[in-house]
């Protein structure tokens, strides 16, 4: 796996895109990670491309100590006033993406995706991104994966939304408890206390998490607050779940905004919860709801099942909104298929649009009553009782790891299907996918 990421980090520039770039009077290039005027200036691009401020010395530094895993292109353009600033970043590296089954599968996440407004719509995105999928799938990486500041970018290029997010706003006064009453105990610990149990504690939550990955290096100390260019951290409290056996099985990290016209109806803003028991999840959240001089509770990242909703004594008092969150992109069908396993038997005959190339054929997916999948191309004809599926690239992905039923695609006219009623319970996962955080 550790070669896998460093072949990706690697690989040489995908030559359509460099000469695309170049053709534009453009050049395309890899930023060296040990050049810190190089990390800085591709920083700098990218905080402007997400209309962030200027970075400083010590945001600078940071970026450089701890984005050395990303591989980062820039696009530069040598006539302009400041020509060591790209005018297009992009970051990509291999994640561990949680597959139903609690299988890890090598995902290219791809992240710090802009270009410059001065030069937009020149078509340099399509070229980082095909580009860079080329590249991914010639390393052998079969998906890749991102979260995104707009729904209608990334479709065109394959990605369908494979996880979804809520976000709760919950009036802690009136949701009452009709939970279980948790055995462990909860106590405040330091920022510092906490980041050096949180690692740990999210690798036992993500392995059995669809749509979960890997914390990618340095967002932790960023959550925290625990690196030297965080900013307001001080304003983040830690709490911990410990079970009865004396073990860390819960943290919370939040932030309190206090209503100065009516202190007692201050908002508390969870930044991440996780829970690697129910007990510590049930514990944690009747605490959240409890606390005094708190009116409201917010939430986002949350799971579009979360158990909370059958704990909560008044419905009502929360208001959830979802979103499009996890993104996924199939590169490789057998691979990506295979890694999975399914719920119920079955033979899907997948008839598979990409106009990207990489998943576009016919497929032969056949589930065995163990739950796992094989995979071949059909070239003949297939099996009669395999259930024909036609979609595209995105479609395939968006239902991946369960987050949407092909049943649902064909009645909204994505997926054609001879029997989607059987084709979806083939793909369909007995929990909905979850993403717990953006990168
Ligand atoms: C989104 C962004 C990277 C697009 O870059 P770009 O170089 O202008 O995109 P391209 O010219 O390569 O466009 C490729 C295609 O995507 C479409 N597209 C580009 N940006 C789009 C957007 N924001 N919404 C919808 N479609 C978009 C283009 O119209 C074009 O469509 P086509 O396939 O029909 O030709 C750029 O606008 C940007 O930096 N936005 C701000 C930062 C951001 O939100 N980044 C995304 C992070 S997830």
């Amino acid at each position: 796996m550790i070669d896998l990421a460093r072949d990706h980090h690697d690989t040489p520039l995908d030559p359509a895109s460099s000469d695309a770039v170049a053709a534009a009077g453009l050049r395309l290039h890899r930023v060296e990670d040990a050049d810190l005027a190089q990390t800085s200036a591709w920083l700098e691009a990218e905080a402007r491309g997400f209309l962030d401020s200027e970075r400083n010395d010590a945001q600078r530094r940071a970026h450089f100590d701890s984005n050395a895993y990303y591989r980062k292109l820039g696009v530069y353009d040598d006539e302009a006033p400041h020509p060591e600033t790209p005018v297009a970043t992009f970051a990509s590296w291999v994640a561990q993406l949680t597959v139903p089954g609690d299988v890890a599968l090598p995902a290219c996440a791809i992240s710090s995706v802009t270009v410059a407004p001065t030069h937009r719509r020149r078509g340099l995105l399509r070229e980082l991104m095909t580009g860079e999928l080329r590249a991914a799938a010639a390393v052998g990486i079969p998906v890749a994966a991102l979260t995104v500041t707009e729904s209608s970018i990334y479709g065109r290029f394959g990605f369908g939304p494979a996880a979804h997010a809520a976000s709760w706003t919950i009036n802690a006064r009136r949701a009452g408890w009709a939970g279980p009453e948790t055995p462990g105990r909860i106590d405040f610990v330091s920022r510092e206390r906490g980041r050096e149990v949180v690692e740990s504690l999210h690798e036992r939550i993500r392995r059995f998490s669809p749509g979960e990955i890997d914390m990618p290096g340095g967002h932790w100390d960023r959550f925290f607050g625990t690196r030297p260019d965080a900013e307001n951290a001080e304003k983040t409290r830690v709490l911990q779940y410990r079970s009865a056996a004396g073990e860390v099985d819960g943290l919370v990290l939040y932030r309190v905004t206090v209503n100065e016209h009516d202190y007692a109806d201050s908002s508390l803003e969870v930044s991440s919860l996780l829970a690697a028991t129910d007990a510590a999840y049930a514990g944690l959240w009747r605490f959240l709801l409890s606390m005094d001089l708190v009116g409201t509770v917010r939430a986002h990242e949350l799971s579009v099942d979360e158990p909370l909703w059958w704990m909560i004594a008044d419905r009502r008092a929360a208001r959830i909104e979802v979103r499009d969150h996890h993104y996924v992109r199939i590169l490789d069908v057998p691979a990506a298929l295979q890694a999975r396993r399914y719920e119920a038997s079955g033979s899907l005959l997948l008839h598979v649009a990409d106009p990207l190339g990489f998943a576009e054929g016919r497929w032969l997916l056949t589930v065995d009553a163990d739950g796992r999948g094989h995979v071949a191309a059909c070239t003949g004809d297939a099996p009669t009782d395999a259930v024909a599926v036609r979609l595209g690239v995105a479609e395939l992905s968006a239902a991946y790891l369960g987050g949407v039923s092909l049943a649902t695609l064909a009645r909204a006219g994505r997926v054609e299907s001879s029997d989607a009623d059987a084709a979806a319970r083939v793909l369909s996962t007995l929990t909905p996918p979850r993403l717990s955080f953006w990168y």
